[in-house]
Formats: C-alpha cells, structure tokens, sequence
C-alpha cells in the first residue's frame, strides 16, 4: 500500500513542482519585484483563496444533497438556498472584491516620480525604442532594454508610431496598451535588484511573440556610472578587426537606419546602437548577445523575426560579417 502510494505521488508530486516553478523567474506576476506588482498579486492571493473556499462550499452542498440528505426538501428551505446562495451571496462577495480592488488602484498611480529621468518607451514593430530625458535638457536612446535604480518610483511615457502594443514586465507592474496617435503612462517600483523580463502583451502583427526585452534594476552607484556611461558617445576597441567593421559599417549604408554616437551614423529608423554590447539581449530578447549571434542576426534578420524591417545581408562574405559583428559586440 505505501509503495503504490507513493509511485501514485511521484507524477503528482512533479505536476505540483512544475506548477509551482510557473510561479517564480524572471517573469512572473507571482514572483514579485515591484510595488504595484506586490498589490496586484496580493489581489490574486484574495480572489484565488475566495475561488477555493466558494468552490468547496458548493461541492459540499452537492455531496450533502446528493448523497446524504437525498429526500425532498420543503420548497421554503429550497427556496432560502437559491436567494441566499444564488443572489445575495455573489452579490456581497463580488461588490466586496470590486471596492477592495479599487482601493488598490490609487496607489498605483499617484506620488511623487523621479526627477532625475524620464523614460519614453515607443512601440516598434518588433522591438522597443527607449529613450531618457535627463534635467539639464539632453537625452540618450537604447532599445529594448530599460535600466531602473532599485526604489524609485519611475514614470514611464508610452507611445507607437503606428500599431497597438501593450507595455507588460509582470514581475514589476501591470500591463498598459501602447496606442498610435495616444500617450499612455505607467509607474514602475522596483522593490528589488535583478533582470526582469518584459514582454509586448497584445497582438501586433508577425512577430509579436519576438518583442520582449528586459528591466534591469540596480544599485543605486551602478545606475548613476550606468546613466554617465550612455549618454557618452560609442567607444570601440582598437583592433584590426573592428577597426574594418566599423569601416564596413559606415560604408555599407548601416547608418541610413541606425545612429552610433559620436559616428556620422545618424539613422533612426531602427534601434541606436551605440552601447549595444552591453545590452542584455539582441533583437528584442530574441537572441543572446554575442559575437555569433550578431552575425547570425544580419545574415538572416527576416528568419529570425519574420516581417523585421531590417533587411538579410547573406551575401556579405564570412570575413565580412565577422568584422561588423566584432565591431557591434565592441560598442560596449
Ligand atoms: Cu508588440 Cu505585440
């Protein structure tokens, strides 16, 4: 008996576990990192428990009325159960939940935000333009990547040039839509350090799956060097080989879309590269960020992430793609 129970364990035991790791990582509404994220779990927590105790209510009435009480009962006592528990009932439980979740929502929104940056996050099809504005007037760009100091509350200004996409990194906050011709906001908390993972959460067109990126939170001092080290123009090695990716680069007509600071690369069509070594990701969370994958990335964009406006350079030969790729990782 308790060998065969506990073979009987085993498959739930490893259902409960992959359960429980779906709850946790780097993107999980569970697996808070984020104030509003905390509130809204919390919320979760609430419902979920009411959800369980309402269904075991309700299996407990049918078990009793099927099989231990299972004799007519009087139409007074029937009709008691289907007012109290068939109106009344859901209708406290439900305007309960509704005025406790919305008392969560001020909080959310309102407070002081932090006066050292702003951040301004556009929809691309299929990756993330971002953009700080600091005080004294400048501003830098990167792209699917946002860097946060632990604590602060951060707004965030949304907007796309031309579809829908929806601003989502669930370990931090909740999700806001990002509507062509509209400004949407959102304030993101983080309560920790760490690389949280956001993703587009509405339907976008071909490679919606593709269009996530990350949110890195920081200590406090690595935020300030981080901030200085952006806004500071492209920095690449002297080495032959990116010495000859950065020639190839200006040459080939790299820079009608894409801006290296400090460059006569200007374009901004596509995402600044100017520090895209030191990203955490390549093609919006897509790849790994290393030397092969930026080979692999302009070699074959439109494999990668179907529909990318960026066009495949299969025909540049090995040497070629190599030294541009050396070039992209040294811009670090
Ligand atoms: Cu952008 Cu879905």
């Amino acid at each position: 008996m308790g060998a065969s129970s506990s073979l009987d364990a085993a498959p739930l035991a490893q259902a409960m576990a992959l359960v429980l790791t779906c709850c946790d990582g780097p993107q999980s509404t569970l697996d808070t990192a984020g104030v509003s994220a905390e509130r809204i779990a919390e919320l979760f927590w609430w419902m979920a428990g009411g959800a369980v105790v309402i269904w075991l209510a309700v299996v407990v009435l049918a078990v009793y009325a099927i099989h231990l009480r299972p004799e007519k009962h009087s139409q007074r006592a029937a009709n008691r159960l289907i007012i109290g528990g068939g109106v009344a009932l859901p209708t406290v439980v439900l305007a309960v939940l509704l005025v406790y979740a919305l008392s969560l929502m001020p909080g959310l929104e309102t407070g002081p935000e932090s006066t050292r940056f702003e951040i301004e996050v556009s929809g691309e099809q299929w990756w993330w333009r971002v953009r700080y504005r600091l005080p004294d007037g400048e501003s830098f760009e990167l792209a699917n990547e946002i860097r946060l100091p632990v604590g602060e509350r951060v707004e965030i200004v949304l907007s796309s040039p031309d579809v829908i996409h929806s601003f989502w990194v669930p370990s931090i906050a909740g999700k806001r839509d990002m509507i062509p011709g509209r400004t949407t906001r959102l304030v993101l908390e983080p309560t920790r350090t760490g690389t949280f993972r956001g993703a587009c959460a509405e339907y976008c067109g071909e490679s919606h799956a593709w269009m996530a990126f990350f949110v890195v939170v920081m200590e406090e001092d690595g935020f300030e060097a981080w901030l200085e080290h952006q806004r500071s123009p492209g920095a690449s090695r002297d080495d032959p080989i990116v010495t000859r990716g950065r020639e190839l680069f200006l040459e080939s007509g790299c820079g009608a879309c894409h801006t290296v600071r400090g460059t006569r690369a200007d374009g901004v069509v596509g995402p600044d590269l100017t520090h895209v070594g030191s990203r955490v990701s390549l093609a919006a969370a897509t790849l790994e960020n290393d030397v092969s994958a930026f080979e692999h990335w302009i070699a074959f964009s439109k494999d990668v992430k179907p529909g990318a406006q960026m066009p495949r350079f299969r025909m540049l030969p090995a040497e070629e793609l190599a030294a541009l790729a050396a070039y992209m990782e040294s811009l670090q």
